[in-house]
């Protein structure tokens, strides 16, 4: 029998050789050439698609989950279910190291141990459905690894995640179980053991995919919160002002120009470089930049932004502010189409509405001052209702349809004297320098039409078109 096979096997190798098909040059140049399709594929992947990023790690986060990536998913969902079982679970290194070793060393050795010679799939049922039970039990393991494994009050599995083991671990293993007896039985059963292998490699994956499909209703997986990434530079820029508008604009003002504070608690008059210079965009690269946010320049008045110093931004966030500034102010740099928000103008004789025109305005010129825990009459400026109803002179400051209402004058560079007292009750605002024209104009249009808050209210206020003659 064996000398047969080896006869057989020579002939055909002698034939093939024959044809002249060499492994040298022939296949490795075959090879060659689809490797590097392959390379070339990846690389315009790489160049055209990429992958997100995620957000830049935080050293100070004691809060954050790792979690492996979704190929070993698999993996560490059998590990915690295998924690889960009585005594031998607690044997950690069994399932992390014994088990895996075992498959792998068993795959390395396949062709040692399986010296079958036939190639049809009837005649190999003991490797197809041992291998079908295993991808079954990988699939089925992912699916599950983000239902929680859970205990009732009296420490007793709850059902769904009874089920669980059972799909995961234990149909799985009994299937190998009666697999590999079946396969001892070859000789004596001949096809009809074949037969039961399929059958049992086919009731068992139904099974757990029954099973797991089963849980996946009972037990919505956890949603893992999703952390903001901007991943594209316009997003990052975008993004980065948005930050800047409410962490920086008190202090350097909404393009990084301003020389000397004002109306900032404790820095009155406090000389500052303009940060939008060639000096400072020259000088500091990225890295510098980002280290001035993160730690703040104390001794000079700048606070620190980084969570780890105290502040409120995570290193992503002190990138983006990082990225607008630079793609802004250098200009070496050149910004791409539509990174930068503008804020829109309403047209002639149309009415300003907060939704459109008034929001992006004062979000970009007035709540780096006017929002909660700064110093600023106690007038928030954050959603419509702040703007109606807050501030120590709230009914003077807005008065539909009066040119004299504090906001129309302050914006206007007046400044507002205490009636009483005669000393300054409100500076001109913003601060340090006042909007460019328009934005006064559009503020000014803003209340004198009532404060309109949607842009169909505006709308409805504005004129009608003149008729097309
Ligand atoms: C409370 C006021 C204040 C705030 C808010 C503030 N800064 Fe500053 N910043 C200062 C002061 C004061 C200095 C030091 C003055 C100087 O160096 O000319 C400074 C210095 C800087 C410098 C270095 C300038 C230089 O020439 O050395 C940069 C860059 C800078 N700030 C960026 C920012 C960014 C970005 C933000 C927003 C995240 C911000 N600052 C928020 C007050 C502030
Ligand atoms: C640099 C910080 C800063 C910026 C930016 C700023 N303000 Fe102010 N604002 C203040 C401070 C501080 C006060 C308190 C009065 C004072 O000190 O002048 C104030 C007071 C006011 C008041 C009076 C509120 C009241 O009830 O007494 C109005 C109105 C006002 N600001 C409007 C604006 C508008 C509109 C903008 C944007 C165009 C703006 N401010 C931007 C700091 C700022």
């Amino acid at each position: 029998m064996r000398e047969e096979h080896k006869k057989a096997i020579h002939e055909k190798y002698q034939r093939v050789l024959q044809k002249g098909e060499r492994f040298w040059p022939d296949s490795i140049y075959k090879d060659l050439i689809i490797s590097f399709a392959i390379f070339l594929v990846l690389v315009l992947l790489a160049t055209f698609v990429g992958v997100p990023g995620e957000p830049k790690a935080d050293p100070s986060d004691s809060s954050y989950v790792p979690k492996p990536e979704w190929y070993f998913l698999f993996l560490f969902k059998f590990l915690a279910m295998y924690g889960q079982l009585p005594a031998i679970g607690k044997v950690e290194w069994i399932a992390a190291i014994l088990i895996p070793v075992v498959v792998l060393v068993g795959l390395f050795l396949l062709p040692l141990l399986d010296r079958n010679l036939k190639r049809h799939y009837s005649r190999r049922t003991l490797a197809l459905t041992v291998m079908v039970v295993f991808v079954v039990s990988m699939i089925v393991l992912t699916l599950l690894a983000s239902t929680p494994l859970l205990a009732d009050d009296t420490g007793r599995m709850t059902l769904p995640t009874q089920m669980q083991m059972w799909a995961g671990l234990f149909v799985p293993a009994a299937a190998y179980v009666v697999l590999a007896g079946l396969g001892l039985l070859v000789k004596k059963l001949g096809e009809r053991a074949g037969q039961a292998q399929a059958w049992t490699a086919g009731v068992a994956s139904l099974a757990m995919i029954a099973l797991t499909a089963a849980v996946l209703v009972m037990v919505p997986p956890v949603e893992v919160e999703e952390v903001l990434v901007a991943g594209t530079i316009p997003e990052q820029i975008t993004a980065g002002q948005d930050l800047y508008f409410i962490h920086c604009v008190e202090c350097h003002g909404d393009d990084g120009t301003v020389t000397v504070i004002a109306g900032v608690e404790g820095l009155e008059g406090t000389v500052v470089s303009p940060i939008n210079s060639q000096d400072v965009m020259y000088t500091f690269t990225d890295d510098t930049l980002a280290n001035i946010i993160n730690y703040g320049q104390q001794d000079l008045g700048m606070q620190p932004f980084g969570v780890a110093y105290g502040g409120e931004l995570g290193p992503s966030e002190i990138g983006y502010i990082v990225t607008f500034m630079r793609y802004s102010w250098d200009d070496r740099m050149e910004i791409p189409e539509g990174a930068v928000s503008t804020i829109p103008v309403p047209a002639e004789g149309e009415v300003p509405s907060y939704e459109i025109h008034i929001q992006p305005l004062v979000q970009r010129y007035c709540v780096s001052c006017h929002r909660a825990g700064k110093e600023n009459n106690n007038f928030l400026m954050t959603s419509y209702q702040e703007i109606l109803t807050t501030g120590d002179n709230v009914d003077l400051n807005i008065v539909a349809g009066d040119m004299e209402a504090y906001l129309i004058l302050v914006i206007n560079g007046q400044q507002i004297l205490d009636p009483a007292m005669g000393d300054l009750l409100v500076d001109q605002m913003p601060p340090t320098r006042l909007m460019p024209p328009e934005y006064i104009d559009s503020l000014t249009r803003w209340i004198m039409a009532g404060m309109p808050e949607m842009a169909v209210e505006a709308q409805a206020l504005s004129p009608a078109p003149a008729a097309a003659p």
